[in-house]
């Protein structure tokens, strides 16, 4: 049953793709606004033309065997609110200006995959994200400072990673933060970080 719905969810999906397809002017042409289909074995690569769907508040293709890059149009769908590809063997890494058009975005999962390269430096433009996950991955270098200005992050996880170097002071400014994980190998550093977020409470 899973599956089925699941299906009907991928035809409609390449069925909107023609649609879009068929005609010159692909703004607005498709309506779809939750693409789900979590856990389908779905294999290959995430099409670009996904960014076609312009008007796409959900994206969950989370738990398949997806490869190759993430599709950088996916960053252009202003009205998503929801990236989850959790969980498959997305490579290459992510550019720095993925969050300038993704205002909405409130959840970004990318965790368990293997993403390299540094941390994309602007991901304090994605201002509403509430949650963000890009922990199991290969991402190396420092966390960016700016990440401090992300006002409504609850959940921030980028434990399992490459992470290097101190963790930037304005990491305490996070306000909303109730669950972090994050590598850190410095005892002093941790009680530092510990005593500035709490502190807010
Ligand atoms: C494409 O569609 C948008 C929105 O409907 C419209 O504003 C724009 O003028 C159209 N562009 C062309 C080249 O037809
Ligand atoms: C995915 O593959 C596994 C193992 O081949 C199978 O047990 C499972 O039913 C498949 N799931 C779907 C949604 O097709
Ligand atoms: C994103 O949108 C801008 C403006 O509409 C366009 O110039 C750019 O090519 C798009 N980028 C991708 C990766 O689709
Ligand atoms: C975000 O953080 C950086 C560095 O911590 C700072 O320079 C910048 O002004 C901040 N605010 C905004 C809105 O980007
Ligand atoms: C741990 O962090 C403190 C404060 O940031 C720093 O002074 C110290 O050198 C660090 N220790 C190691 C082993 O990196």
């Amino acid at each position: 049953m899973m599956a089925r719905v699941a299906m009907t969810g991928l035809l409609l999906l390449i069925y909107c793709i023609n649609i879009s397809a068929s005609r010159t002017n692909f703004t607005d042409e498709s309506a779809l606004l939750y693409l789900s289909l979590q856990m389908n074995n779905l294999t290959g690569e995430i099409p670009q033309s996904l960014g076609f769907l312009s008007r796409l508040e959900v994206l969950d293709l989370s738990e398949n065997d997806l490869y190759g890059y993430v599709p950088s149009s996916i960053f252009n769908i202003s009205s998503l609110k929801i990236i989850d590809l959790n969980l498959n063997d997305l490579s290459g890494n992510l550019p720095n200006d993925m969050c300038s058009n993704l205002p909405m975005l409130q959840y970004l999962f990318m965790g368990n995959n293997g993403l390299v390269g540094e941390l994309p430096s602007r991901l304090d433009k994605c201002t509403q994200l509430v949650a963000l996950s890009l922990s199991y991955n290969r991402f190396t270098g420092n966390l960016p400072r700016e990440m401090g200005n992300m006002s409504k992050l609850q959940d921030m996880f980028l434990g399992w990673n490459k992470l290097t170097g101190s963790i930037p002071s304005e990491i305490q400014n996070l306000r909303a933060i109730q669950h972090l994980s994050l590598e850190i190998t410095n005892w002093s550093e941790l009680f530092h970080l510990l005593w500035g977020i709490c502190r807010l409470w």
